[in-house]
């Protein structure tokens, strides 16, 4: 691994830590200060811990014991009495938790797992971002499956446009639960690959972020890349002689990731080689049974065109296809917009 990628990445994460834990306070110190009730009971809760501090120099056992626990009741009366007031205002102790990033692991990048410390998914993913320059990947807090809108698909049947009896909303509804299945289940042997594929501004490219926003969420690692890119640095990689430790582990991630994304298959230019590479990355996948979503623009015959119909069987048995209908809804946004 790329020691300079790693302890950057290992800073930023400590300061983002930080941060969070700071703007926590500071919110807490807000709502005391504006709050008289909750300010006099701060005061009242600092007098106690002196209190409690100057107990050590009671040098009586007895005596000592029988304080602590007297202080130890006003204690808890105080912080009974700040949860009621809190309550009041619709608030509650929690509500001044530091609102990590990633809940699994504080945002410290490490996890304990069986009494072992390992690196945690997150920061796994944020070097993957990080060594991909998965810039490309910034959408995914637009692009989810909350915010994609099933309502840009018509819900008129148009056989003869599209040849099958269903219409384009139907179509979406059902590919965007097969989407969500898919996402929340990368570890399920028996849930398909799956293929996007249908004509440009359908909502592949979007249906595919929310797959990886969700897959994120849920703690898996991701990499997504158009294919043009994703060959060429493969292409790179593999005629390269002196390979750095950075371009091998970025290599092996696309083995290793829970799931592999390849945008927009079919426009990268077409070599034997390439060729050769693209099939052995996706029949070693799906030998250890690692899941992959690919999109394209091209029809199954434009797909038999291009690739050899061995290879291209055997990808298309292993994977679900989902077939986007409709009208391109790049041109929908602008026209709403024109009119709005
Ligand atoms: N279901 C949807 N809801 C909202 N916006 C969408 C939806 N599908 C696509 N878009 C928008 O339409 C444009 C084209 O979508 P995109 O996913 O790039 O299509 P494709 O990959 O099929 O060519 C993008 O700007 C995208 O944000
Ligand atoms: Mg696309
Ligand atoms: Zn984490």
């Amino acid at each position: 691994m790329d020691s300079k990628i790693y302890s950057n990445l290992k800073r930023e994460y400590e300061i983002k830590k930080l941060q969070k834990e700071e703007d926590a306070l500071s919110y807490k110190n807000k709502v005391f200060s504006e709050n008289e009730i909750l300010h006099k009971l701060d005061e009242k809760k600092n007098m106690l811990a002196i209190k409690s501090a100057k107990l050590m120099l009671i040098s009586d056992d007895i005596t000592r014991r029988i304080e602590k626990e007297n202080l130890e009741i006003k204690l808890k009366e105080i912080d009974a009495k700040i949860e009621k007031e809190l309550k009041r205002i619709r608030l509650s102790m929690e509500s001044f938790n530091p609102k990590y990033d990633c809940n699994l692991c504080k945002d410290t990048g490490i996890i304990k797992s069986k009494g072992k410390y390992e690196i945690c998914s997150c920061f796994n993913q944020a070097l993957i971002n990080e060594t991909y320059k998965q810039s490309n990947m910034k959408k995914l807090d637009e692009e989810n499956f909350e915010t994609f809108d099933i309502g840009y698909y018509s819900k008129k049947v148009d056989k003869e446009k599209y040849g099958v009896n269903k219409s384009p909303f139907e179509v979406i509804e059902n590919i965007k639960n097969i989407a969500y299945k898919f996402a929340t289940n990368l570890d399920n042997k028996s849930v398909n690959n799956l293929m996007f594929i249908g004509n440009t501004g359908l909502g592949k490219t979007f249906l595919a972020n929310a797959i990886a926003n969700e897959a994120i969420k849920n703690g898996k690692t991701v990499v997504y890349q158009t294919a043009p890119i994703l060959m060429d640095k493969i292409m790179d990689y593999r005629f390269s002689y002196d390979k750095t430790s950075n371009e091998k582990e970025q290599y092996n991630k696309i083995f290793e990731v829970d799931l592999l994304i390849i945008d927009d298959l079919g426009t990268e230019t077409m070599t034997n080689n390439k060729f050769t590479e693209l099939f052995k990355i996706i029949n070693t996948r799906l030998l250890d049974g690692k899941k992959i979503l690919i999109s394209t623009n091209l029809t199954l015959n434009e797909l038999y065109k291009r690739y050899e119909e061995r290879v291209l069987s055997r990808i298309i048995g292993n994977f679900n296809i989902c077939r986007f209908i409709g009208e391109d809804i790049r041109l929908k946004k602008k026209s709403y917009k024109k009119n709005s």
